[in-house]
């Protein structure tokens, strides 16, 4: 008597969906397999030197050594919340040395698989224990990822306006507007700088009008900061956004990655941070704050230990090392501004190409935005036909990474764009 194959299986092939490729990932692969000589790789937002290469920062490799020549490096478990001389500077950085939520014990820190996996704890955090609204906002566009990390742990995704088509710029107003009408008690996730896809973010006074919105509302502010350090190439300027509402006393969580800003893509090296609000005078106590941190605390490690159990220790190693030397991290801030500075010529170069050759349109925003993406306005046609005719390669709304354009490419980049504007739709 034969069994049928699937006999025992609660999955028959039938009832498990193929899941589209993932957007960017295929994009890699469709990259690599391009032989023309002429391939540009304007997809994955990773730095690439003049030559195209990713670079290892220097004060990166001086970090490996240090740890290499360590006679006692070893490779054991870290503890369930990661590698306390990472955790403790890495919220030093991003909340500043001397934040009040610092100073008062109110942050707790913990170590993740870089900052899709920090967004990812505290999506799981907030399924488990968020007593508001169960929604989550976030800008339309955003990181694609974001949706699909928040709709797997069951939460409901919402989104508020962001980029404006016409100026190419913040659709302020319409932010404000979605903001203010979300219901009370709403997760707001917002992206601390340099905005992904579209490198456009809000003013200082922007994000001041913000904050009284998300306060009036009661809304919990989500932050992900995947790239202090390369929107201005001023790591507390980066942070601005997320010091000013600890300041202001919000409750809030902080996805912070050191993917970008390190060059330690592949190593995951990250942080999870919640804050809790400040001690109020009929609210919480010294102790309740004390008391909050700790539940918190001891409830992210269960998440942790269920998931991932401990997490990776190379990368959270290279960051400690740097950010606890006073000279590597003054060294690091120097290699920070060479990758920053570097995506800033590319911007000037690529607008003064573009209205060199005339290209129909007009180019200021890729000057006027930030970070490593410009979001260029091209249409889903024109990137297609970049890609079969210039074997140019990006994402399909039109963004670019930055770092991928260099003095050996840029004018073979313009000219395609300029051709593609001129043709396509
Ligand atoms: C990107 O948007 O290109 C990066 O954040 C890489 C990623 O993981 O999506």
């Amino acid at each position: 008597m034969s069994t049928p194959a699937n006999s025992f299986s609660c999955f028959p092939a039938d009832i498990v969906p193929q899941a589209p490729e993932d957007p960017l990932f295929g994009l890699m692969a469709a990259y690599r397999a391009d032989e023309s000589p002429d391939k540009v790789d304007l997809g994955i937002g990773a730095y690439r030197d003049n030559n195209g290469k990713p670079w290892v920062l220097p004060v990166v490799k001086k970090a490996e050594t240090i740890i290499h020549d360590d006679p006692n490096t070893n490779h054991e478990y870290l503890p369930i919340a990661g590698l306390t001389t990472f955790t403790t500077k890495a919220a030093e950085l991003i909340f500043g040395a001397d934040s009040p939520a610092l100073a008062d014990k109110r942050a707790i820190s913990i170590q993740t698989i870089s900052g899709t996996g920090a967004v990812h704890l505290g999506a799981l955090f907030l399924a488990k224990f968020y007593t508001g609204n169960r929604s989550i906002y976030f800008s339309n566009p955003t990181w694609a990822n974001h949706g699909q990390i928040f709709g797997n742990v069951g939460l409901h995704t919402m989104t508020y306006p962001y980029f404006d088509k016409q100026s190419r710029g913040l659709d302020f107003e319409g932010m404000k507007a979605a903001i203010q009408a979300a219901p009370t008690h709403s997760v707001i996730l917002l992206h601390a700088c340099a905005h992904n896809p579209t490198g456009v973010d809000p003013t200082e006074a922007q994000w001041k009008e913000l904050a009284t919105i998300l306060r009036s509302r009661g809304h919990l502010p989500f932050f992900d900061c995947a790239y202090q350090g390369f929107a201005s190439g001023d790591l507390a300027r980066d942070a601005g956004a997320i010091r000013y509402f600890v300041e202001q006393g919000f409750e809030l969580l902080v996805a912070q990655s050191f993917a970008k800003n390190f060059g330690l893509y592949g190593e995951r090296a990250g942080a999870l941070h919640y804050v809790a609000p400040p001690q109020q005078e009929g609210r919480l106590t010294a102790e309740g704050v004390a008391d909050t941190i700790s539940r918190v605390k001891s409830q992210l490690a269960v998440l942790q230990r269920s998931e991932i159990s401990n997490p990776p220790i190379y990368g959270a190693r290279v960051a400690s090392t740097v950010l606890n030397d006073p000279a590597l991290f003054a060294e690091w801030e120097e290699n920070l501004r060479t990758m920053s500075g570097r995506i800033i010529g590319m911007r000037k170069a690529l607008r003064e190409k573009l209205e060199a050759l005339g290209t129909p349109g007009t180019w200021n925003h890729i000057t006027d935005q930030i970070g490593m993406f410009s979001f260029t306005g091209l249409s889903e046609a024109q990137v297609q036909k970049l890609r079969t005719d210039f074997h140019v390669y990006m994402t399909k709304n039109g963004r670019i990474s930055m770092a991928g354009l260099n003095t050996n490419n840029i004018d073979y980049f313009a000219k395609a764009v300029d051709s593609v504007v001129r043709s396509t739709q």
